[in-house]
């Protein structure tokens, strides 16, 4: 990953004090499902996690039932149902090779995890999806590769995901490749690390009841002290 700069966003989820910004979150969702769905699987998610950001439990179940699931019907055969929200994402790709296959040979990663998986996070997820460039004169591209300037070795077999106004947002925002690269970059950490609010609201508990805890021990030291001399 030679001289790739991978920029370091201001993300509402950094900090001692770091939140998701649900509407981010809900919009990197429309972008996962609209536009990587097609291609990567996000397995450890159900639907009914969503509700986590901010989705009722009606929308889940309508979200979940545009899906099919395999299930046995009364005879003992083979069909579908309508995924419920327990049910896991759907996948597009039932197995390795049949992803591998529908992508010249390259393995689109499930994104379950990939924020905590790769270098950088959700900064490098961001960056690549803004990396495509014009190929530079001299550079040999594989086949069905495309340039990346973030990607290590700069030839992806991931095509160019996002270009401007590809989805709709409900809420009015305009959809940037800037501004879906952050969104979906922000789905993506949440769902890599969704106690992430929890976890630092305990360790400024932790913090303020160290401090309060070094206070009273240095009032009771200077009062037996007293007492002492
Ligand atoms: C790889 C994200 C859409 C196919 C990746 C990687 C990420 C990613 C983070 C891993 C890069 C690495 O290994 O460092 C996304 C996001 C998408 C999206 C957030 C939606 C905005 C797509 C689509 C396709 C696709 C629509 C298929 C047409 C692939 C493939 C790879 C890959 C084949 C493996 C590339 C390689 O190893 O050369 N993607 N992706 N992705 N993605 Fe996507």
């Amino acid at each position: 990953n030679e001289g790739a700069h991978i920029e370091k966003l201001d993300w509402s989820f950094n900090g001692a004090f770091g939140t998701f910004d649900r509407a981010a979150l809900q919009r990197g969702y429309q972008v996962y499902k609209e536009v990587c769905a097609s291609c990567h699987s996000m397995k450890y998610l159900s639907y009914r996690n969503l509700q986590d950001i901010g989705f009722s439990e009606a929308e889940v179940k309508a979200l979940a039932a545009q899906y099919e699931v395999p299930a046995l019907d009364e005879a003992g055969d083979p069909t579908t149902v309508k995924a419920k929200p327990s049910d896991r994402f759907h996948s597009p790709f039932p197995n390795e090779v049949a992803a591998r296959a529908a992508n010249g040979g390259a393995l689109p990663p499930d994104l379950s995890l990939i924020a905590k998986a790769r270098v950088g996070g959700p900064d490098y997820i961001h960056a690549l999806l803004n990396g495509y460039h014009e190929t530079p004169a001299g550079f040999a591209l594989p086949d069905g590769k495309s340039y990346n300037t973030v990607f290590p070795g700069n030839a992806i077999g991931m095509p160019k995901p996002l270009s401007d106004d590809q989805v709709t947002y409900a809420d009015g925002t305009k959809a940037t490749v800037e501004q879906m690269s952050r969104d979906v970059a922000t789905f993506l950490m949440w769902a890599a690390e969704p106690k992430l609010e929890d976890r630092k609201r305990a360790g400024v508990k932790v913090m303020g009841f160290l401090g309060l805890l070094t206070i009273f021990t240095f009032l009771t030291y200077r009062k037996v002290r007293r007492k002492v001399q």
